[in-house]
């Protein structure tokens, strides 16, 4: 049975997709917590088939009760009364078709990220949003952990590293890329597939959270190289330059070896951090070190740990609710034009790099 809270605010959720992602998404927002701050109801899900969603139901939300309307397709979903918000969780070719649906039948939506392939297919899912009046966020779940709220903070407002001069952030996976189907969104280019748009999306994410002021207006400078193999990039590089302060993000993403814990490192004047976690997605901890002396060995630092219950996609879920239930159409920690920033800077990078997705080639 589901607890509810009633001076909480509280959101009827539709699935789209039962992947991964869709099953770390819906046992976490679902799971009991000491203090939520958000009632969760899994309402529906839409699969692919009835046989499949169910699968889906029992393996990963085995003890929620009532139990969610499951359907053999997406409309159902976004055509059921009962549903508030959809969860895209689905590759991201397929997002914007997805989110327009959504929104046409007049539901929020709450997409996984890469949010679409490129900029304009972004734009024209906000174009629809604002059109209907509902609210719209990219699941850049990372971006609501309590650690970047706490950086922010240590970085831009305490200085503990005097003036951030430049970060290098890398996510790496070691995927085996031949074990899998062609038809896998890690493989298929028709499906999004490459680094970029997988994980390069998140260094890029650090490299913006840690070195600009957040105006969408701050455009950097970007040099970039991609390594393509079978239609997309197994590995992406590129450096964001600021113009104005000189400040530089050297950030990577590679299928081919998985990073260490430490998965970035923040430089400044007075000191540097170490940010480590299992991935860049998922910061566990940061250290904040003074500068090394010539023929001293460096110092540990100030540790900030950060234990969360369950993985932590209930904070960006936490968030939604809130916003929706203030009636507001975006949320501040995510906002849309910073959606359209970091496409731009995607396709930028993949301007340079060569990565293409089929369907811009036929446009
Ligand atoms: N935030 C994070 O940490 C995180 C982690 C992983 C992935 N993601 C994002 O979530 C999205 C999905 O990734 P995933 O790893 O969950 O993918 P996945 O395991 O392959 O699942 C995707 C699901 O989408 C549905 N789907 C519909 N048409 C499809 C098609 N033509 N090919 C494949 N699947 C199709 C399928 O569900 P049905 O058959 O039930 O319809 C499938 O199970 C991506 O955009 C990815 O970037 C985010």
């Amino acid at each position: 049975m589901v607890t509810v809270n009633e001076s909480l605010p509280a959101l009827r959720w539709g699935i789209i997709g039962t992947g991964l992602i869709s099953s770390w998404f819906t046992s976490d927002i679902t799971a009991p917590r000491k203090s939520p701050k958000a009632n969760h109801i899994i309402q529906a899900i839409g699969s692919s088939s009835l046989e499949k969603g169910k699968s889906f139901v029992s393996q990963h939300l085995p003890t929620l009760s009532p139990s969610p309307t499951v359907y053999p397709n997406y409309q159902a979903v976004y055509d059921d009364p009962n549903v508030d918000i959809i969860y895209i969780g689905t590759p991201h070719a397929l997002h914007k078709q997805q989110c327009l649906d959504a929104i046409a039948a007049g539901k929020h939506v709450l997409c996984e990220k890469a949010f679409t392939l490129n900029a304009s297919e972004a734009r024209d899912v906000l174009a629809a949003a604002a059109a209907k009046n509902v609210f719209v966020m990219e699941a850049m779940w990372t971006r609501f952990h309590p650690l970047v709220a706490t950086l922010h903070k240590v970085l831009h407002e305490e200085k503990a590293i005097g003036d951030v001069h430049r970060v290098y952030c890398d996510f790496g996976l070691d995927i085996d890329l031949a074990s899998l189907p062609s038809t896998s969104r890690l493989r298929d280019p028709a499906m999004g597939a490459g680094s970029l748009l997988d994980i390069g999306i998140y260094a890029l994410t650090w490299g913006l959270l840690t070195l600009d002021p957040g105006s969408a207006e701050d455009k950097p400078d970007i040099v970039a190289a991609q390594t393509l193999r079978d239609g997309f990039d197994i590995a992406s590089s590129f450096i964001i330059t600021y113009p104005s302060t000189g400040r530089q993000g050297i950030l990577t993403s590679t299928m081919q070896s998985r990073t260490p814990e430490t998965f970035l490192r923040i430089e400044g004047t007075a000191g540097y951090i170490l940010v480590e976690g299992p991935a860049a997605s998922l910061p566990r901890s940061f250290s904040v070190c003074p500068k090394i002396k010539l023929g001293s060995p460096p110092e540990e630092g100030r540790k900030y740990e950060f234990e969360v219950e369950g993985k932590g996609f209930y904070f960006e879920a936490d968030a939604a609710a809130e916003s929706i239930s203030q009636g507001r159409k975006e949320n501040e920690i995510m906002p849309l034009a910073e959606t359209v920033r970091v496409m731009e800077i995607l396709d930028e990078i993949r301007r340079q790099g060569g990565a293409t997705f089929p369907q811009e080639e036929a446009v």
